[in-house]
Protein backbone atom coordinates (compact mmCIF):
# COMPACT_ATOMS: atom_id res chain seq x y z
CA UNK A 1 0.00 0.00 0.00
CA UNK A 2 1.24 3.38 -0.71
CA UNK A 3 1.58 5.52 1.93
CA UNK A 4 -0.31 8.97 2.43
CA UNK A 5 0.45 12.40 4.77
CA UNK A 6 -1.46 14.94 5.09
CA UNK A 7 -2.18 18.00 7.69
CA UNK A 8 -4.25 20.95 8.66
CA UNK A 9 -2.67 23.82 10.62
CA UNK A 10 -4.33 24.45 14.10
CA UNK A 11 -5.54 28.05 13.24
CA UNK A 12 -9.67 28.03 13.62
CA UNK A 13 -12.10 25.31 13.18
CA UNK A 14 -12.72 23.85 9.60
CA UNK A 15 -14.25 25.02 6.69
CA UNK A 16 -15.52 24.13 3.23
CA UNK A 17 -12.62 24.45 1.72
CA UNK A 18 -10.48 22.57 3.65
CA UNK A 19 -13.03 19.98 3.58
CA UNK A 20 -13.52 19.84 0.07
CA UNK A 21 -9.94 20.38 -0.43
CA UNK A 22 -8.34 17.69 1.88
CA UNK A 23 -10.54 15.91 4.64
CA UNK A 24 -12.92 14.34 2.38
CA UNK A 25 -10.41 12.88 0.71
CA UNK A 26 -9.09 12.20 4.13
CA UNK A 27 -12.01 9.76 4.93
CA UNK A 28 -11.66 8.09 1.47
CA UNK A 29 -8.26 7.23 1.12
CA UNK A 30 -8.09 5.74 4.37
CA UNK A 31 -9.50 2.43 2.85
CA UNK A 32 -7.08 1.98 0.65
CA UNK A 33 -3.48 3.51 1.55
CA UNK A 34 -1.49 3.52 4.84
CA UNK A 35 -2.87 6.94 6.32
CA UNK A 36 -0.96 9.72 8.28
CA UNK A 37 -3.22 12.81 9.08
CA UNK A 38 -1.42 14.89 11.38
CA UNK A 39 -2.57 18.48 13.31
CA UNK A 40 -0.07 20.85 12.10
CA UNK A 41 0.20 22.36 15.31
CA UNK A 42 3.91 23.73 14.67
CA UNK A 43 3.34 24.96 11.82
CA UNK A 44 0.81 27.58 13.01
CA UNK A 45 3.14 29.38 15.38
CA UNK A 46 4.31 30.87 12.60
CA UNK A 47 1.58 33.60 13.74
CA UNK A 48 2.49 33.45 17.55
CA UNK A 49 -0.81 32.04 18.69
CA UNK A 50 -1.82 32.50 23.04
CA UNK A 51 -0.96 29.10 24.52
CA UNK A 52 -4.77 29.20 25.35
CA UNK A 53 -6.05 29.87 21.80
CA UNK A 54 -3.19 27.29 20.37
CA UNK A 55 -4.55 24.47 22.68
CA UNK A 56 -8.30 24.91 21.82
CA UNK A 57 -7.20 24.93 18.31
CA UNK A 58 -5.95 22.19 18.23
CA UNK A 59 -8.50 20.82 19.90
CA UNK A 60 -11.08 21.78 17.25
CA UNK A 61 -8.80 20.10 14.69
CA UNK A 62 -8.75 17.04 16.30
CA UNK A 63 -12.20 16.91 17.09
CA UNK A 64 -13.65 18.15 13.24
CA UNK A 65 -11.07 15.07 11.63
CA UNK A 66 -12.59 12.56 14.14
CA UNK A 67 -16.33 13.83 13.43
CA UNK A 68 -16.03 14.19 9.52
CA UNK A 69 -15.60 10.20 9.86
CA UNK A 70 -11.37 9.77 9.99
CA UNK A 71 -10.82 6.30 12.15
CA UNK A 72 -8.41 6.08 14.14
CA UNK A 73 -7.95 2.93 14.27
CA UNK A 74 -7.47 2.57 10.25
CA UNK A 75 -5.65 5.83 9.84
CA UNK A 76 -2.94 6.95 12.23
CA UNK A 77 -3.78 10.66 13.86
CA UNK A 78 -1.33 11.95 15.55
CA UNK A 79 -0.57 15.84 16.78
CA UNK A 80 2.93 17.40 14.88
CA UNK A 81 4.83 18.48 17.68
CA UNK A 82 4.14 14.90 19.85
CA UNK A 83 6.68 13.43 17.16
CA UNK A 84 9.62 15.48 18.11
CA UNK A 85 11.51 13.43 14.64
CA UNK A 86 10.02 15.88 12.46
CA UNK A 87 11.84 18.17 13.63
CA UNK A 88 14.44 16.74 13.19
CA UNK A 89 14.56 15.89 10.14
CA UNK A 90 13.07 19.54 9.27
CA UNK A 91 16.68 20.75 10.71
CA UNK A 92 18.48 18.45 8.48
CA UNK A 93 16.70 19.24 5.18
CA UNK A 94 17.15 22.73 5.97
CA UNK A 95 20.94 22.71 5.31
CA UNK A 96 19.59 22.27 1.70
CA UNK A 97 17.12 24.28 1.34
CA UNK A 98 18.42 27.89 -0.23
CA UNK A 99 17.08 31.52 0.69
CA UNK A 100 16.77 32.15 -2.84
CA UNK A 101 14.00 29.46 -3.75
CA UNK A 102 12.54 29.84 0.02
CA UNK A 103 12.19 33.29 -0.80
CA UNK A 104 10.45 32.71 -4.54
CA UNK A 105 7.66 30.63 -3.22
CA UNK A 106 4.13 32.62 -3.19
CA UNK A 107 2.69 31.73 -0.22
CA UNK A 108 6.22 33.43 1.35
CA UNK A 109 5.23 36.52 -0.93
CA UNK A 110 1.72 36.53 -0.26
CA UNK A 111 3.05 36.33 3.88
CA UNK A 112 5.09 38.96 3.11
CA UNK A 113 2.64 41.34 1.43
CA UNK A 114 -0.31 40.73 4.17
CA UNK A 115 2.08 40.86 7.40
CA UNK A 116 5.15 42.63 6.73
CA UNK A 117 6.05 43.24 10.55
CA UNK A 118 6.37 39.87 11.28
CA UNK A 119 8.53 37.97 8.26
CA UNK A 120 10.43 35.48 10.39
CA UNK A 121 12.31 32.71 9.85
CA UNK A 122 9.92 29.62 10.71
CA UNK A 123 7.61 31.36 7.82
CA UNK A 124 10.31 31.27 5.12
CA UNK A 125 11.30 27.89 6.00
CA UNK A 126 7.60 26.76 6.40
CA UNK A 127 7.90 24.65 3.20
CA UNK A 128 11.10 22.65 4.51
CA UNK A 129 9.20 21.88 7.61
CA UNK A 130 6.48 20.85 5.31
CA UNK A 131 8.96 18.25 3.35
CA UNK A 132 9.99 16.97 6.74
CA UNK A 133 6.25 16.14 7.92
CA UNK A 134 5.54 14.18 4.59
CA UNK A 135 9.26 12.70 4.03
CA UNK A 136 9.14 11.60 7.42
CA UNK A 137 7.25 8.76 6.44
CA UNK A 138 8.04 8.24 3.23
CA UNK A 139 4.50 9.53 1.64
CA UNK A 140 3.91 9.46 -1.90
CA UNK A 141 0.10 10.85 -1.89
CA UNK A 142 -0.56 14.02 -0.33
CA UNK A 143 -4.38 15.21 -0.39
CA UNK A 144 -4.46 19.01 -0.59
CA UNK A 145 -6.09 21.58 -2.48
CA UNK A 146 -4.31 23.32 -5.03
CA UNK A 147 -3.20 26.25 -2.89
CA UNK A 148 -0.22 23.69 -1.69
CA UNK A 149 0.75 22.43 -5.11
CA UNK A 150 4.05 24.38 -5.04
CA UNK A 151 4.51 23.05 -1.46
CA UNK A 152 4.40 19.92 -3.06
CA UNK A 153 6.91 20.85 -5.67
CA UNK A 154 9.24 21.85 -2.82
CA UNK A 155 9.21 19.09 -0.81
CA UNK A 156 10.07 17.26 -4.07
CA UNK A 157 12.99 19.11 -4.57
CA UNK A 158 14.63 18.90 -1.07
CA UNK A 159 13.72 14.94 -0.87
CA UNK A 160 15.77 14.77 -4.26
CA UNK A 161 18.33 16.79 -2.90
CA UNK A 162 18.87 14.45 -0.01
CA UNK A 163 18.87 12.03 -2.42
CA UNK A 164 21.40 13.13 -4.66
CA UNK A 165 23.62 14.49 -1.47
CA UNK A 166 24.04 11.27 -0.17
CA UNK A 167 23.83 9.41 -3.00
CA UNK A 168 21.14 6.69 -2.57
CA UNK A 169 17.06 6.86 -3.90
CA UNK A 170 16.02 7.23 -0.66
CA UNK A 171 12.87 9.38 -0.22
CA UNK A 172 10.04 8.91 -3.12
CA UNK A 173 8.73 11.55 -4.60
CA UNK A 174 5.36 12.86 -3.03
CA UNK A 175 2.75 14.19 -5.19
CA UNK A 176 -0.76 16.25 -4.42
CA UNK A 177 -3.61 14.37 -4.71
CA UNK A 178 -7.71 14.85 -4.89
CA UNK A 179 -9.59 12.20 -6.04
CA UNK A 180 -11.29 14.22 -8.46
CA UNK A 181 -8.24 14.08 -10.85
CA UNK A 182 -8.38 17.65 -10.26
CA UNK A 183 -6.93 19.60 -6.97
CA UNK A 184 -9.58 21.80 -5.80
CA UNK A 185 -9.78 25.56 -5.09
CA UNK A 186 -13.21 26.15 -3.12
CA UNK A 187 -13.73 30.28 -3.51
CA UNK A 188 -14.97 32.38 -0.44
CA UNK A 189 -18.17 34.03 -0.04
CA UNK A 190 -16.73 37.72 -0.39
CA UNK A 191 -16.65 37.66 -4.18
CA UNK A 192 -12.95 37.28 -4.40
CA UNK A 193 -10.47 34.59 -3.39
CA UNK A 194 -10.18 31.61 -1.90
CA UNK A 195 -12.53 30.34 1.27
CA UNK A 196 -10.10 31.04 4.04
CA UNK A 197 -9.74 31.10 7.73
CA UNK A 198 -8.32 34.38 8.18
CA UNK A 199 -10.44 35.98 4.92
CA UNK A 200 -12.65 38.25 7.49
CA UNK A 201 -16.16 36.98 8.75
CA UNK A 202 -18.84 35.74 6.76
CA UNK A 203 -16.05 34.63 3.77
CA UNK A 204 -15.93 30.94 5.42
CA UNK A 205 -18.99 28.49 6.28
CA UNK A 206 -17.24 26.13 8.89
CA UNK A 207 -18.55 22.84 8.84
CA UNK A 208 -20.10 23.65 12.77
CA UNK A 209 -21.43 26.85 12.01
CA UNK A 210 -25.34 25.81 12.44
CA UNK A 211 -28.39 25.98 9.76
CA UNK A 212 -29.35 29.60 10.43
CA UNK A 213 -25.61 31.12 10.43
CA UNK A 214 -25.05 29.26 6.89
CA UNK A 215 -28.32 30.94 5.07
CA UNK A 216 -27.43 34.22 6.64
CA UNK A 217 -23.53 34.07 5.31
CA UNK A 218 -24.70 32.64 2.11
CA UNK A 219 -27.47 35.14 1.11
CA UNK A 220 -25.62 38.17 2.15
CA UNK A 221 -22.46 36.62 -0.16
CA UNK A 222 -21.51 39.08 -3.03
CA UNK A 223 -23.47 38.39 -5.71
CA UNK A 224 -24.86 41.31 -8.89
CA UNK A 225 -28.08 42.99 -10.68
CA UNK A 226 -27.77 39.95 -12.69
CA UNK A 227 -26.86 38.84 -16.39
CA UNK A 228 -27.23 41.52 -19.08
CA UNK A 229 -27.04 39.75 -22.16
CA UNK A 230 -27.72 35.66 -22.80
CA UNK A 231 -24.80 33.13 -22.69
CA UNK A 232 -22.40 35.53 -21.12
CA UNK A 233 -18.98 35.03 -19.13
CA UNK A 234 -20.05 35.32 -14.96
CA UNK A 235 -18.33 38.09 -12.85
CA UNK A 236 -16.03 36.29 -10.40
CA UNK A 237 -18.47 36.88 -7.60
CA UNK A 238 -20.94 34.81 -9.63
CA UNK A 239 -18.60 32.71 -10.90
CA UNK A 240 -17.55 31.92 -7.20
CA UNK A 241 -21.29 31.06 -5.87
CA UNK A 242 -21.25 28.47 -8.40
CA UNK A 243 -17.93 27.28 -7.88
CA UNK A 244 -19.44 26.26 -4.59
CA UNK A 245 -22.55 24.84 -6.05
CA UNK A 246 -20.58 22.59 -8.01
CA UNK A 247 -18.75 21.26 -4.85
CA UNK A 248 -21.52 20.98 -2.84
CA UNK A 249 -24.57 20.61 -4.73
CA UNK A 250 -25.84 18.15 -7.51
CA UNK A 251 -24.15 17.97 -11.00
CA UNK A 252 -28.50 18.74 -12.10
CA UNK A 253 -28.65 21.23 -9.31
CA UNK A 254 -25.54 22.89 -11.26
CA UNK A 255 -26.60 22.72 -14.43
CA UNK A 256 -30.17 23.77 -13.84
CA UNK A 257 -28.64 27.20 -12.55
CA UNK A 258 -26.38 27.87 -14.88
CA UNK A 259 -28.80 27.38 -17.48
CA UNK A 260 -30.92 29.40 -15.94
CA UNK A 261 -28.70 32.01 -16.08
CA UNK A 262 -27.69 31.64 -19.57
CA UNK A 263 -31.42 32.33 -20.79
CA UNK A 264 -30.89 35.46 -17.88
CA UNK A 265 -33.68 34.02 -15.65
CA UNK A 266 -31.51 33.25 -12.78
CA UNK A 267 -33.25 34.92 -9.77
CA UNK A 268 -30.23 35.01 -7.59
CA UNK A 269 -32.53 34.38 -4.00
CA UNK A 270 -33.39 31.06 -5.35
CA UNK A 271 -30.06 30.11 -6.49
CA UNK A 272 -28.12 31.56 -3.17
CA UNK A 273 -31.31 29.77 -0.87
CA UNK A 274 -30.29 26.06 -3.04
CA UNK A 275 -26.91 26.78 -2.27
CA UNK A 276 -27.55 27.45 1.22
CA UNK A 277 -29.74 24.48 1.69
CA UNK A 278 -26.92 21.67 -0.11
CA UNK A 279 -24.45 23.20 2.58
CA UNK A 280 -26.62 22.35 5.36
CA UNK A 281 -27.06 19.06 4.11
CA UNK A 282 -23.74 18.45 3.51
CA UNK A 283 -22.34 19.54 6.78
CA UNK A 284 -25.34 18.48 8.45
CA UNK A 285 -23.68 14.67 9.85
CA UNK A 286 -20.58 16.40 11.39
CA UNK A 287 -22.06 18.99 12.56
CA UNK A 288 -23.68 16.79 15.13
CA UNK A 289 -21.00 14.77 15.70
CA UNK A 290 -18.76 17.65 16.41
CA UNK A 291 -20.71 18.37 19.22
CA UNK A 292 -20.60 15.02 20.49
CA UNK A 293 -16.43 14.20 20.18
CA UNK A 294 -16.08 17.70 21.59
CA UNK A 295 -17.17 16.18 24.87
CA UNK A 296 -15.34 13.45 25.15
CA UNK A 297 -11.77 14.81 26.47
CA UNK A 298 -10.92 11.14 27.47
CA UNK A 299 -11.38 9.59 24.07
CA UNK A 300 -9.36 12.67 22.58
CA UNK A 301 -6.66 11.76 24.91
CA UNK A 302 -6.41 8.43 23.91
CA UNK A 303 -6.29 9.34 20.20
CA UNK A 304 -3.68 11.63 20.03
CA UNK A 305 -1.73 9.28 22.66
CA UNK A 306 -1.98 6.50 19.62
CA UNK A 307 -1.56 7.83 17.06
CA UNK A 308 1.20 9.47 18.99
CA UNK A 309 3.01 6.37 19.40
CA UNK A 310 2.07 4.75 15.96
CA UNK A 311 3.53 7.98 13.90
CA UNK A 312 6.75 8.25 16.18
CA UNK A 313 7.57 4.29 15.29
CA UNK A 314 7.27 4.90 11.33
CA UNK A 315 9.76 8.34 12.13
CA UNK A 316 11.76 6.74 14.26
CA UNK A 317 12.69 4.19 11.58
CA UNK A 318 13.05 7.39 8.75
CA UNK A 319 15.41 9.07 11.35
CA UNK A 320 17.37 6.25 12.16
CA UNK A 321 18.49 6.04 8.57
CA UNK A 322 18.46 9.18 8.03
CA UNK A 323 21.21 9.47 10.61
CA UNK A 324 23.44 6.61 9.37
CA UNK A 325 23.11 7.92 5.68
CA UNK A 326 24.35 11.62 6.70
CA UNK A 327 27.45 9.84 8.67
CA UNK A 328 25.84 9.69 12.04
CA UNK A 329 26.49 6.50 13.14
CA UNK A 330 28.18 4.94 16.31
CA UNK A 331 31.84 4.13 16.67
P1 LIG B 1 -4.11 24.72 5.82
O1 LIG B 1 -4.19 24.46 7.26
O2 LIG B 1 -4.08 26.12 5.32
O3 LIG B 1 -5.29 24.00 5.07
C1 LIG B 1 -5.56 22.63 5.27
C2 LIG B 1 -5.99 21.96 4.00
O4 LIG B 1 -7.16 22.58 3.47
C3 LIG B 1 -6.93 22.96 2.13
N1 LIG B 1 -7.65 24.21 1.84
C4 LIG B 1 -8.40 24.40 0.75
N2 LIG B 1 -8.67 23.61 -0.29
C5 LIG B 1 -9.48 24.10 -1.25
N3 LIG B 1 -10.03 25.35 -1.19
C6 LIG B 1 -9.80 26.17 -0.16
N4 LIG B 1 -10.37 27.37 -0.10
C7 LIG B 1 -8.92 25.72 0.88
N5 LIG B 1 -8.47 26.26 2.03
C8 LIG B 1 -7.69 25.33 2.60
C9 LIG B 1 -5.44 23.14 2.00
O5 LIG B 1 -5.01 23.01 0.66
C10 LIG B 1 -4.93 22.04 2.89
O6 LIG B 1 -4.92 20.81 2.19
N6 LIG B 1 0.67 23.81 4.77
C11 LIG B 1 -0.61 23.17 5.04
C12 LIG B 1 -0.58 22.25 6.23
C13 LIG B 1 0.48 21.22 6.17
C14 LIG B 1 0.52 20.06 5.35
C15 LIG B 1 1.73 19.39 5.68
C16 LIG B 1 -0.32 19.53 4.39
C17 LIG B 1 1.61 21.21 6.94
N7 LIG B 1 2.35 20.13 6.64
C18 LIG B 1 2.12 18.20 5.05
C19 LIG B 1 0.06 18.34 3.75
C20 LIG B 1 1.25 17.69 4.08
C21 LIG B 1 -1.61 24.28 5.30
O7 LIG B 1 -1.29 25.36 5.64
O8 LIG B 1 -2.89 23.89 5.18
Amino acid sequence: KETVVSGIRSTGKLHLGNYYGAVKNFVQMQNDFNCYFFIADLHSLTTHPTPADLHGNIKHVLVEYLASGIDPETSTIYIQSDVPEIAELYLYLNMNAYMGELERSTSFKDKVRSNPDNVNAGLLTYPVLMAADILIHKATKVPVGKDQEQHLEMARTFGNRFNRLYDTPYFPEPYAFNYSEKLVKVPGLDGKGKMGKSEGEGNAVYLSDDPETIRKKVMRAVSDGGPTEENQEKPEAIQNLFDLMKVVSSADTHEHFSDLYNKMQIRYGDFKKQLAEDMIIATAPMRERIMDVAKNDTYLRQVAKHGAIKARESAQKTIKEVRSLIGFKSF
